[in-house]
C-alpha cells in the first residue's frame, strides 16, 4: 500500500462510519447495494474457495458518481452479501482517474484482478481521440481484502493504431492452457469493437483479432464477455450509440448478447444481437463460472447518462444504484434465458397460491409465480407501476402510470408471441420480471409510496404463488 492508497482507506472509513446511507427505505434486502456512495458495473465476479466474490465500480465520496474504486462484497449463497471494503483504488500514475471496470481469474488460491486503469489529461480535449488514456492492469490478491501488486500490462502505444483513446473493460478466462482477453474498443470511424488478446502466461498479451458488426452497431462497445454455454459460445457486450428501433433498444445505451458462429480464436464478424434485458435499468453484465458448473450473471440495475429521463431517489438518502439479482443462464430452442439463481427458492419461508385475481398488499421484498394459462394479464403494483399483455397484441409493457412512482421512468415493451409464465421479483426498490422461464427479462427500479406494496392482479384463468420472507415463520405456509 503506497501513501495515496493509506490516505484514501482513511477516508473511506470515515465516509463510511459517517455515511447516513444505511437509514435509507428504498434499499433492498436481497440486491447488492454499495452501503453509501454510487456503484454502477460488477466487476471481477468469481468464486474462490466456495465463496461468491463480486466487486464493482464504486464512487464511495458522491451517491451521484465520481472517481472509481472497486467496492467488494462476498456471499456464501448470492442472496446475503457481506460487504467486505474497498480494495482496488486509483493510486498509480496509470490508473489515477478511476480503477475502471475488469474481471477476476483465480488460479492456484490466487485472484487475479485485471481492470483499465483511466487517465484523463488536464486540458481542452474532446476525450475521444485525444486526452485519454487507458492502461490495461493487473492487480494480485489472495482473497480479494488487500492487494499486493499492481502491474501495467498494456498502455496506449499497444492498442491498434485505428482506435480512438476508448480502449476498456479486461475480461479475462482460461481455455484449456491458454489464458484470453476481451477488451471493448471504439475505432476513429466511430465503429464499436471488442479487441481478443491470448496468452501463456496471465502478462504478456498478443492480439489474435477482433469481434466486429457485420453492420454498425454503435461506436462504442463496453464491458464485453466471452463465455461457453451448453456448446455455444456466447459474446455479450454493452454498446452505446444503437438507435432505438420500435420496441428496441429504447434506453440510452443497451446490453446484447450473439453466438459466435465457429472457431472464435481469430475474432468474427458478428450478427443477430438481442437485447438481454427489456426494462429501464439494466447495462455492464457479466458472467463468471461457479464451482458446480453454472453460468452466473450480474448486471448493473441502472444505466449511464439518463439524468434528464429519470433519477434515483436514493441520492438523498447518499446512495445509489443495485446490482440485478444473480441470474443463471441457459438456452432454450435457441434463446439465451436468465433466471433467479436456485438460491433464491430457500430465501422465502411462507406462500399462498392464488386463482384468477388478487388484490391486497404484498410485502415489499416477495415473489409472485404466475400460469397465465395462455390468456391476458395485468398486476398493478403500488398503484403506478403497470405490467400487461394481452394475446391479441403480444407485447409484454411495463409502464409506470405514476411518474413519481418511476421517478421518471414511463414506457417499455417487448415483443413476447406467446406468455406462458411470469416470475416477479420484487425487493424494495427494485422489479425484475421474467417471462416463460427466463426468455425474456425486463428490470426496473422504482420507487412505491407506501412499504406496504398495493397490488392488483388480473388474470383471468392463471395460477399464481405468491412468496415472502417472514422472520416469525419457519415453515412453509401453503
Ligand atoms: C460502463 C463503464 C465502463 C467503464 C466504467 C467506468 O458503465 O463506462 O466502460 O469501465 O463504466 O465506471
Amino acid at each position: 500500500m503506497n501513501a495515496l492508497s493509506r490516505l484514501w482507506k482513511q477516508l473511506i472509513e470515515k465516509e463510511l462510519e459517517q455515511g447516513k446511507a444505511g437509514k435509507s427505505r428504498w434499499r433492498p434486502k436481497l440486491h447488492i447495494t454499495p452501503p453509501t456512495g454510487w456503484l454502477n458495473d460488477p466487476n471481477g465476479l468469481c468464486q474462490s474457495q466456495g465463496v461468491y466474490h463480486a466487486f464493482y465500480q464504486y464512487a464511495p465520496f458522491q451517491p451521484e458518481g465520481g472517481l472509481k474504486f472497486w467496492g467488494h462484497c462476498t456471499s456464501r449463497d448470492l442472496l446475503h452479501w457481506t460487504f467486505e471494503g474497498v480494495p482496488l483504488m486509483p493510486d498509480q500514475p496509470e490508473d489515477c482517474h478511476g480503477a475502471y471496470s475488469g474481471s477476476a481469474l483465480v488460479e492456484e488460491g490466487k485472484m487475479y484482478l485485471y481492470y483499465t486503469g483511466n487517465v484523463k489529461e488536464t486540458g481542452d480535449y474532446d476525450f475521444i481521440n485525444a486526452g485519454r488514456r487507458s492502461h490495461t492492469m493487473l492487480a494480485v490478491s489472495k482473497d480479494g481484502r488487500e492487494i499486493e501488486t499492481k502491474e501495467v500490462l498494456m498502455t496506449p502505444c499497444d492498442y491498434p493504431s485505428d482506435l480512438t483513446c476508448h480502449v476498456r473493460d479486461p475480461k479475462v478466462w482460461k481455455q484449456g492452457n491458454a489464458y484470453y482477453m476481451v477488451q471493448g474498443a471504439r475505432t476513429k470511424a466511430d465503429r464499436g469493437i471488442v479487441l481478443l488478446y491470448a496468452s501463456e502466461d496471465k502478462r504478456h498479451w498478443k492480439l489474435l483479432g477482433r469481434f466486429e458488426p457485420e453492420e454498425d452497431f454503435g461506436y462504442m462497445w463496453e464491458c464485453p464477455d466471452v463465455y461457453e454455454l451448453e456448446g455455444q459460445t456466447v459474446l455479450c457486450i454493452s454498446p452505446q450509440g444503437v438507435e432505438t428501433q420500435g420496441l428496441k433498444y429504447a434506453n440510452v445505451y443497451q446490453s446484447v448478447t450473439c453466438f459466435l458462429e465457429g472457431d472464435f480464436h481469430k475474432g468474427a464478424q458478428v450478427r443477430g444481437f438481442r437485447e438481454l434485458d427489456g426494462g429501464f435499468d439494466f447495462y455492464a453484465p457479466q458472467t463468471f463460472l461457479a464451482d458446480d458448473g453454472r453460468r452466473i450473471q450480474i448486471a448493473w440495475m441502472g444505466m449511464p447518462d439518463v439524468e434528464e429521463f429519470y433519477t434515483n431517489p436514493t441520492v438523498e438518502d447518499g446512495w445509489q444504484h443495485m446490482m440485478t439479482i444473480p441470474r443463471e443462464l441457459s438456452i432454450r430452442d435457441g434463446v439465451l434465458c436468465q433466471n433467479p439463481v436456485r438460491e433464491l427458492a430457500q430465501w422465502w419461508n411462507c406462500s399462498h397460491s392464488f386463482e384468477g385475481s388478487f388484490e391486497g398488499t404484498v410485502e415489499s421484498c416477495c415473489a409472485l409465480e404466475l400460469d397465465t394459462a395462455g390468456e391476458g394479464l395485468e398486476i398493478l403494483l403500488a398503484e403506478g407501476l403497470s405490467l400487461r399483455y394481452s394475446p391479441e397484441e403480444k407485447i409484454f409493457w411495463m409502464e409506470f402510470t405514476d411518474s413519481a412512482i418511476g421517478a421518471g421512468r414511463t414506457l417499455r415493451g417487448r415483443q413476447v408471441d406467446k406468455l406462458e409464465r411470469l416470475r416477479l421479483l420484487i425487493d424494495v426498490s427494485g422489479v425484475e420480471v421474467f417471462l416463460n422461464e427466463g426468455e425474456d427479462v425486463l428490470s426496473t427500479r422504482f420507487y412505491p409510496k407506501e412499504e406496504a406494496l398495493a397490488i392488483r392482479i388480473d388474470a383471468p384463468n392463471g395460477k399464481g404463488i405468491y412468496s415472502y420472507r417472514s422472520e416469525k415463520s419457519s415453515g412453509k405456509n401453503l
